[in-house]
């Protein structure tokens, strides 16, 4: 069953929304060589607490961080540790998901750490493109499949690809909640989007081929061929009126940096 949310529970929703891009903003602004990925779990699990709230990962299915942190070939859900220094050169994604007072907000966005290469650089670039063109799409009527056929469209228009076995989700009162959200797809199957759905959009692109695998430490997903791979995710609510990015960030990103 999907999920509708009142007028009433959106503006919660953008409560948690607003936070998690509060979090993200300040990761940051402190992302550089010779930072571990520990340091940024460390402030991200500090602010989340000085809001009274709760980190979304934290405990979830045994996750031991409040951030995700994957580096280069690192698709997603990389394990912060204070071993993993970050490198001039690096592109560093940043997860990040928080529940206040009973509703959950999931972002992310991939860093460049110094000069990255140009592939890295563009990789970023049209992985966030890719985010807004399934964005764009959020409106009432639209269907579910909509979204990720604007995503791969895009992406491998770059000689970039989709990855296919992870997916973004509804969320709400719970992080994951119907239904999925796939970033790949004919347009015109799915799901129809209705007001009051609130959607975790979330492409993941591999500058290589689209497989992907999961290390030893059960969590850690890395491309098969290790290439590069760019993650950035919003949460987006459905109104009459278009998308409402709940998670989008006061000061961008871009400009502080
Ligand atoms: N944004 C990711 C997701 O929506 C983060 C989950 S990490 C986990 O699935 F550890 F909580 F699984
Ligand atoms: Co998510």
């Amino acid at each position: 069953m999907i999920i509708c949310r009142s007028a009433d529970e959106l503006e919660r929703m953008r409560e948690a929304g607003r936070l998690v891009g509060e979090v993200l903003a300040e990761l940051a602004g402190l992302v550089a060589p010779g930072v571990t990925t520990a340091d940024l779990d460390a402030v991200a699990e500090k602010r989340i607490a000085r809001a009274g709230a709760t980190p979304a990962f934290k405990g979830y299915h045994g996750y031991p961080a409040t951030i995700c942190a994957s580096i280069n070939d690192e698709v997603i859900h990389g394990i912060p540790s204070g071993r993993r220094l970050l490198n001039d050169g690096d592109i560093i994604s940043i997860d990040v998901g928080a529940s206040l007072n009973g509703y959950f907000g999931d972002s992310a966005i991939t860093l460049p750490v110094g000069q990255v290469s140009e592939e890295a650089a563009t990789l970023l670039r049209v992985t966030e493109e890719a985010l807004y063109k399934a964005i764009d799409r959020v409106r009432p009527g639209s269907r579910i499949s909509d979204l990720g056929h604007a995503v791969q469209k895009h992406v491998e228009a770059y000689g970039f690809s989709v990855v296919r076995e992870f997916v973004g989700h509804g969320i709400g009162q719970r992080m994951h909640e119907e239904p999925q959200v796939p970033n790949y797809g004919d347009p015109g199957r799915g799901p129809r989007l209705t007001e009051g759905m609130v959607l975790a959009i979330e492409p993941m692109v591999n500058a290589g081929k689209p497989a992907v695998k999961v290390l030893g430490d059960g969590w850690t997903a890395v491309t098969r061929d290790s290439s590069l791979s760019a993650h950035f995710e919003h949460t987006v609510a459905v109104t009459a009126d278009g998308p409402w990015i709940l998670t989008s960030r006061e000061v961008p990103v871009a400009a502080r940096r």
